[in-house]
């Protein structure tokens, strides 16, 4: 008995942003941002609500639902379009669902704290939850600051967890948060996103790696069961280091990073997508789906595909 993931989809906007272009209003090169963090190109435009909603009609369509079968609508997001109303009861309205909505904000770790959220809910009695991650950071980035500018896209990702009374896919997960750090990533009401990227970059490899290795003892397995790592994708060298760490070949990661950029807390669900499309999530292996992001805050999760 536990939760299914029954259904995945994606949103993202058409538009294209390599280095190259960047690089003619920043001084900034192709070169750097490829060599300090693995990124050539990343998606622009769209809003929260209409990536959202794009990847909410996906992920119901993909588990042979209908808007009507979904009983609570989670969005992970640090770019909600308006203050109220939530971003969530937009997206409810545009994809014709009748249920409850809410918001969420974890920063990058919205979309794993989302899951544990809808393991929470399905456990307590709902059925259907539709978990999506959605972001438009390029709204509140600093377009003349090529320390951020450079790093984000758009994009969002969602999917369908349902009651199984045979089955458990969601093995162990582990959340936390530090507060005490909430100025080296931030954005202000009417501003852009600062940040302290070297800070960022130590306590997230931190992070990562012991939450990683709290969620494969709850689950009772080792690195050496991980048969997939899908990271959130901020960074390539914060994955190599964590790869390193926890003694995962690097072969076992998903990277969208280099097409995607950084889409906060879309990054995860884009990223299960593309290990889909690649035949690379099999029933029964373990993936370890581990992410950080402001506040800070951390989760991972062991998942067994069934
Ligand atoms: O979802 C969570 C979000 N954030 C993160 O995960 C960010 C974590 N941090 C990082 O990914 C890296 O720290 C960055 C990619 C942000 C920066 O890379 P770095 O290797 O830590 O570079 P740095 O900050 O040490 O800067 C090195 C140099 C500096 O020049 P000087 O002072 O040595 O002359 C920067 O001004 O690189 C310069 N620089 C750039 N140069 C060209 C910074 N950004 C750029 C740029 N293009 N876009």
């Amino acid at each position: 008995m536990g939760v299914r993931f029954t259904g995945w989809g994606i949103g993202l906007p058409e538009r294209i942003v390599t280095n190259d272009e960047l690089s003619l209003t920043l001084e900034t090169s192709d070169e750097w941002i490829a060599e300090r963090t693995g990124i050539r190109e990343r998606r622009i435009g769209g809003t929260t609500r209409s990536l959202g909603a794009e990847a909410a009609r996906a992920a119901i369509a993909d588990a042979g639902l209908t808007p009507a079968d979904i009983d609570f609508i989670l969005l992970a997001t640090t770019t909600p379009d308006r203050m109220a109303p939530a971003t969530a009861a937009m997206i409810q309205s545009d994809i014709g669902a009748t249920c409850a909505a809410l918001d969420i904000n974890a920063a990058c770790s919205g979309f794993m704290y989302g899951v544990r959220v809808a393991q929470g809910l399905i456990e307590t009695g709902t059925r259907r939850v539709l978990l999506i991650g959605s972001e438009q950071l390029s709204g509140w980035v600093d377009w003349t600051d090529r320390r951020t500018a450079v790093l984000f896209g758009d994009g969002a990702g969602a999917c369908v967890m349902e009651f199984s009374s045979v089955t458990n896919d969601l093995i162990s997960s582990t959340l936390g948060c530090d507060g005490g750090a909430a100025e080296i990533l931030s954005c202000h009401h009417n501003a852009t996103f600062t940040m302290d990227g070297q800070e960022v970059f130590r306590r997230a490899v931190r992070a990562v790696v012991e939450s990683s290795e709290d969620a494969m003892a709850k689950a009772g397995i080792t690195a050496d069961d991980i048969a997939l790592m899908i990271p959130h994708q901020a960074n390539v060298r914060i994955i190599q280091a964590m790869a390193d760490r926890l003694s995962i070949p690097m072969e076992r990661a998903v990277i969208t990073l280099d097409r995607y950029g950084n889409t906060s807390a879309s990054s995860i669900p884009l990223a299960f997508d593309i290990a889909r499309k690649e035949g690379r999530i099999k029933p029964g292996e373990y993936a370890l789906v581990t992410g950080f992001g402001a506040g800070m805050t951390w989760a991972s999760s062991i998942i067994r595909w069934s």
